[in-house]
This record gives C-alpha cells, sequence and structure tokens, in this order.
C-alpha cells in the first residue's frame, strides 16, 4: 500500500516523474553528453537570425480567403478509438494514476479556484503534462483557417492521441507487443488507403505526441521493449511529427512547449500575469524544485542539491521530502516567481516540463545540456541562448569543477533584466490557451506550431508544387 501511494505520488508531481523507463534513457543521455561538446560548432550554424516574432496579430482588415491562403488545415475525423475513446478508457493510461481529472477540460485538468497571491485571476489549472495530443486537438478546432475540402488544404492533422494510447500498454502486466501497437498500425492501414495521403505521400501530413521521442522509438518487436514505434514506420518518416521533446537529428521531429498550468481566455489575462512577474521580489538569486535521481546514472541532480543546500542564495524545493506539495501549482509558481535563476538539469530524458514553468514565472532557466532546449525548441526560443538562459556544462557539474552560484554571480542586475525580459516577453508563445475561446489577438505555443508546420510542409512539398 504504501509503495502504491508513493508511486501516484511520484507520477503526480511533475518534477519528479519516474513512469519513463530508465534503461531506455540512458543513451539519449550519453550521446547528449559527448555532443555536448560539439555544440558551439554546432551554434555557429544556427545562430545567424534572432527569431523576433511578433506575438499580436492583427488581421481584422485583411480579407479572410487572403489571410488563410497557405494556411489551410484539414483535420481528419477519425475513428473515435484514435482519441475521444481513448479518453474514456482514462483509468487505463496509466496503471498508477487516475487520469480522468486530467485529460477533462479539454485536456487542461482541474480548474484552479484559488489562486490567492501567487497566480493572477482566472486561466490556472492543474494540468498534467502528458495531455499535450487532448489540448492540441482542441486548439486546432478553434483555428481561423480551417478546411473540409482536401484539396484546398496545405497540411493535414492526423489526431491520433499516440503518448496516451501507447501509455495504457506501455507498463506491460499483461499486454503484448502486438496490442501495443494495434491501434498504431490500423491507422496508417487507414490513412494509406486516404487519397489526401497518397496525393503526397503524407509529406502535408502531421502528428503531435504529447511523450517524448524516446518513448516511440521502439527498434523492433523481439522480447518485451520499451516504448512504441510510431517514429519508426517508413510512413511517418514523410510526415511532420510534433513531440514535447524531439530526437535533435531527426529531421522530421520538432520539439514543442510542454503544457503549462495558465491557460487564458482572454488577452488581458496574459499582459495582467507578464506584468506582474516582471515586477515580483525575487529574494533568491536561484532555486530548484525536483527531487535526487539515485541510482541514475550520469545525473546531476545530487550535486545540484549539494550546491544548492550550500548556498544562503539558493532555495530548494524537494520534490520527494513528504508534504513537499510540488503539484500544487502555486508551491512551483511561488518558488519560480522568487527567484531570479531556475536550474533545470535533466530528468528521465533531457527535457522538463519544469522549464516551462519557470519561464512561464519570468524565472530566467540555467540548462546543462543544449538538448535540454537549444537543440529542441527552435521554432520558440531566441537563437542566441545567452539571450535568455544560462549554459553551464553538466560535466562540470558532475566533476565539481563549477560553483553555480559564482558563475550566476557574475551577471549584473541590468544583464539579468534584460534576460528576464526576454524570457517574459517570450510567455505568450510558451502557453497554451484555454481551447474554449478563439482570443485571435494572442499568438500562442499553438499557433507557433502550426506556423512551423507549414514552412516546413511548404519546404518539403515546394518544388513539385511549382512544377
Ligand atoms: C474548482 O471549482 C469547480 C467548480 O466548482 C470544480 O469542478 C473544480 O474541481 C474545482 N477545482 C479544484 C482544483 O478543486
Ligand atoms: C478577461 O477575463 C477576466 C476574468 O478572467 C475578466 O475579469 C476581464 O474582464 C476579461 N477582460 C476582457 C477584456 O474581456
Ligand atoms: C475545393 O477546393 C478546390 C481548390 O481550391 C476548388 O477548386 C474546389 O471547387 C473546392 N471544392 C468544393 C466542393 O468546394
Ligand atoms: C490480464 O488479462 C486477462 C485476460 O484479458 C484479464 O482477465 C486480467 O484481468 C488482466 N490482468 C491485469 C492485471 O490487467
Ligand atoms: C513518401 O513520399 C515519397 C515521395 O512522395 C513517396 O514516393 C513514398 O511512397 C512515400 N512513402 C510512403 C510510405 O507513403
Ligand atoms: C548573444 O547574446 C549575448 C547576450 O545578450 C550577447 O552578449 C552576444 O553578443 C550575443 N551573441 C551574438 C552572436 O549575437
Amino acid at each position: 500500500m504504501m509503495e502504491k501511494e508513493k508511486s501516484i505520488l511520484k507520477t503526480l508531481a511533475p518534477y519528479n516523474s519516474r513512469q519513463n523507463s530508465r534503461q531506455m534513457h540512458v543513451i539519449p543521455l550519453l550521446i547528449s553528453s559527448i555532443l555536448s561538446s560539439l555544440f558551439l560548432l554546432f551554434l555557429s550554424y544556427y545562430s545567424s537570425s534572432s527569431s523576433s516574432s511578433s506575438l499580436i496579430l492583427s488581421h481584422s482588415a485583411v480579407a479572410h480567403a487572403d489571410f488563410c491562403s497557405g494556411r489551410y488545415l484539414y483535420v481528419y475525423d477519425l475513428p473515435d478509438k484514435f482519441n475521444a475513446g481513448i479518453l474514456r478508457d482514462c483509468q487505463a493510461i496509466f496503471p498508477w494514476v487516475d487520469m480522468c481529472p486530467y485529460v477533462a477540460n479539454r485536456g487542461l485538468g482541474p480548474h484552479l479556484n484559488k489562486t490567492g497571491s501567487v497566480l493572477t485571476g482566472n486561466g490556472w489549472h492543474i494540468t498534467n503534462q502528458w495531455v499535450l495530443e487532448v489540448i492540441f486537438h482542441n486548439r486546432i478546432r478553434q483555428y481561423e483557417c480551417l478546411t473540409a475540402n482536401s484539396s484546398q488544404a496545405d497540411a493535414f492533422f492526423v489526431p491520433y492521441y499516440v503518448g496516451l494510447d501507447t501509455g495504457r500498454h506501455m507498463w506491460g502486466h499483461n499486454t503484448s507487443l502486438r496490442e501495443r501497437d494495434a491501434l498504431l498500425l490500423e491507422l496508417f492501414q487507414f490513412l494509406k488507403l486516404r487519397p489526401e495521403w497518397s496525393a503526397k505521400g503524407g509529406r502535408d501530413h502531421f502528428i503531435l505526441s504529447g511523450r517524448a521521442t524516446w518513448d516511440l522509438r521502439r527498434i523492433d518487436d523481439i522480447g518485451n521493449q520499451w516504448g512504441g514505434k510510431l517514429l519508426m514506420l517508413p510512413e511517418v518518416k514523410n510526415m511532420t511529427v510534433l513531440l514535447i521533446e524531439s530526437n535533435a537529428w531527426a529531421r522530421n521531429e520538432f520539439a514543442i512547449p510542454y503544457p503549462t498550468n495558465f491557460h487564458p481566455s482572454n488577452e488581458s489575462q496574459v499582459v495582467t500575469w507578464q506584468t506582474k512577474v516582471r515586477s515580483t521580489n525575487r529574494p533568491w538569486l536561484f532555486s530548484f524544485a525536483g527531487a535526487r535521481r539515485p541510482g541514475q546514472e550520469g545525473s546531476i541532480r545530487d550535486q545540484l542539491f549539494d550546491q544548492c543546500l550550500k548556498s544562503t542564495r539558493c532555495k530548494l524545493l524537494d520534490c520527494a521530502s513528504a508534504g513537499s506539495n510540488c503539484d500544487s501549482p502555486v508551491t512551483t509558481m511561488s518558488l519560480f516567481q522568487s527567484s531570479s535563476f531556475c536550474l533545470q538539469p535533466p530528468g528521465d530524458t533531457p527535457t522538463r516540463r519544469s522549464a516551462f514553468d519557470s519561464m512561464l514565472a519570468g524565472c530566467i532557466p540555467v540548462f546543462f545540456t543544449p538538448h535540454s532546449a537549444y537543440t529542441q525548441y527552435k521554432w520558440y526560443l531566441p537563437n542566441n541562448y545567452s539571450e535568455y538562459s544560462v549554459y553551464i556544462r553538466d560535466d562540470e557539474v558532475r566533476e565539481g569543477r563549477v560553483s553555480i552560484e559564482e558563475v550566476l554571480l557574475k551577471y549584473n542586475e541590468e544583464e539579468i533584466g534584460n534576460m528576464k525580459e526576454k524570457v517574459v516577453s517570450t510567455i505568450p508563445t510558451l502557453i497554451y490557451k484555454d481551447p474554449s475561446y478563439k482570443l485571435e489577438s494572442v499568438r500562442d505555443a499553438f499557433d507557433m506550431a502550426v506556423d512551423g508546420v507549414l514552412r516546413r510542409v511548404k519546404s518539403i512539398t515546394g518544388n513539385e508544387n511549382s512544377i
């Protein structure tokens, strides 16, 4: 009983969740640390232009047809079992936690009624980190340029909840690989027969996973290996795949933000929040919310704990300790909005939902591998990572060669202010609006994702269109 309760706590805590099998993630982590050293070289390819996107879109004066030209999306009306049916079976998504409250409210989860002084006004929910497939599907229903005419469409969305489906079979007490892959394979049998697919061999199609790439790249069907195999299917190589964490070397994978707890329904909620986090008092130079990872090879969390505990300028929220309440948005956001810098080490994989929560609080993220953000969220974050974050190499932390406090103390007030402003001005594009509302004046993470998909589809199908 005790054990079960513990694991429920762990699953609920976004900063502490361990439901991913570790062994599968050792390999990507190893690769990522080897490649960290090549990172500066890599940056020189990508740092030329800064992605300054205008957040406010005004198209009232523009005729709808012109506005939508080149932006039409077609959303497949899939049989229920590929999406809504998975939500009805929400008890089965994770064996140890009831996901039903978290897939409710269009994927936003329970509404937070008491936000106190930490959070402002409405728009706050308890949102689980694995539900992006549901939020995105609901958000796309509000998209301004949907079409039911496939010959008018510029891109095609396939609303199959692949991460949630795979989750139902991943801890396989009882399920075989055949069962785990069944819906996935059925989906592609269905798609391949559709004229929309054959027109361009699926190269104008996209799909989204609310789980990291490493959970969907099972290499073969032998034994009881980890994960699903969406990303290994030949058909999918032609598609654009959106994920909360991509494989930086896969050309068709693009990372988009994890969902946070903030889902505004009007513009003033966004502006009010930005105004608040610009002006909060930040007594802590840095902070860390998370748990140690005993037994996880290569984890730097022990060193971060030790450095934080030793420093009078660091505030630690130990998510493994009783009563730490890391599930509560009020607890974590309160910490992040009172800290200038927030440490964001890898968890099971290099990326972490907490990075988005902390940026939402106007806290400057400190990353320890380029794969936590720089190689990932290129549609969202400035190319020059020094503008909004601090990079400290994980091997230097592991080997005890760097004091995080000393590194952070080198930034003066003006530099911190500039970085914070960069983070705060990025907030609208890092959040997912409440999908019940249109709210066209704010361009959110969904809008940025659609822009990215359309650019990508155009670039891979463009030549042949003009022939
Ligand atoms: C907030 O109130 C609504 C309506 O009464 C309720 O459904 C919801 O569960 C409440 N949220 C929380 C987190 O208690
Ligand atoms: C935005 O929503 C808040 C409640 O969340 C409401 O008080 C405010 O009047 C709304 N503002 C606009 C401009 O609609
Ligand atoms: C579908 O779109 C195409 C291309 O824009 C157009 O030629 C055709 O008339 C449309 N069909 C219908 C039924 O609206
Ligand atoms: C395993 O599968 C059998 C047959 O489908 C079922 O009766 C049983 O309840 C399942 N056990 C678990 C732990 O899910
Ligand atoms: C991928 O696209 C190419 C080019 O259109 C096409 O020849 C190929 O059949 C497509 N692959 C699949 C699996 O549909
Ligand atoms: C990147 O940003 C930092 C901090 O704003 C700045 O000092 C540096 O010159 C920038 N680098 C490039 C290549 O623009």
